[in-house]
């Protein structure tokens, strides 16, 4: 399958070392967090190459200088439950950014999500949104958060960008159909889903092994 324009797939040699502890089944909440975290900041750093600066003037202990301040304004988009471990890394690269928690779940049966929170401010004053997830699996998450997005008004000049761990191609064709104007950035695109809606290889739940929420044994 050939992939849309949209799609970037990081293959810096830190993310692959990090996925491989991040997929790995032993891997305990307390290091899945961590790894999260690790990968949300190496992947957001690329995601936001393109972002908007604008000149400063500041006096180093030598001279003055024109230095460089960011100038667009950014929201960020986690997804609960399994977004919320990217947001820190996220505002640590952009500490002035908003956050707007959506609230969504895939219904077990159908995998079609379900909106239950939505924390989205009056207006969108912001010129760039990015959706974080750690899973892009069918994409019904991700073209219903990007819908609320634009239905809200964060629609063009506004920016729309996705951020993922691990996506499969199902969920990518799936985005790329339906917002063919919204980036894609992940650490990997893995081979299919399984007929549950999981990502195969994948890391399994990612809520779940996130909070320890997992089924024991
Ligand atoms: C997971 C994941 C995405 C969604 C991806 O969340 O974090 O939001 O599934 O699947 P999709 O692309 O098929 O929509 P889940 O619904 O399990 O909720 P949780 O984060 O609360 O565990
Ligand atoms: N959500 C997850 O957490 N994992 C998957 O593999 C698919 C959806």
């Amino acid at each position: 399958m050939s992939q849309p324009p949209t799609l970037h797939v990081s293959s810096h040699p830190a993310i692959l070392h990090k996925l491989a502890v991040l997929r790995d089944g032993r891997t305990e909440p307390k290091k899945f967090r961590e790894v999260v975290r690790e990968l949300s900041w190496l992947l957001g750093y690329e995601a936001l190459a393109d972002v908007r600066t604008r000149p400063l003037t500041i006096r180093t202990p030598m001279e003055e200088m024109e230095a460089s301040e960011l100038a667009d304004r950014i929201g960020l988009m986690p997804i609960l439950r399994a977004g919320l471990g990217m947001v820190d890394a996220m505002l640590e690269l952009m500490p002035t950014a908003q956050v707007w928690h959506l609230g969504l779940f895939r219904d077990e049966r159908t995998l079609q999500p379900v909106e239950y929170y939505n924390k989205l401010p009056d207006s969108a004053s912001v010129d760039l949104c990015l959706i974080l997830d750690p899973m892009l699996a069918t994409g019904g998450s991700a073209t219903a958060a990007i819908d609320v997005l634009k239905k809200w008004g964060a629609v063009k000049p506004v920016r729309i960008k996705l951020v993922n761990l691990i996506a499969a191609p199902e969920g990518v064709a799936a985005v790329a159909e339906a917002h063919p104007d919204v980036e894609i950035h992940c650490a990997a695109l893995d081979r299919q889903l399984n007929e549950k809606g999981y990502i195969m290889p994948g890391l399994g739940d990612a809520g779940d092994r996130q909070f320890g929420t997992g089924k024991v044994g």
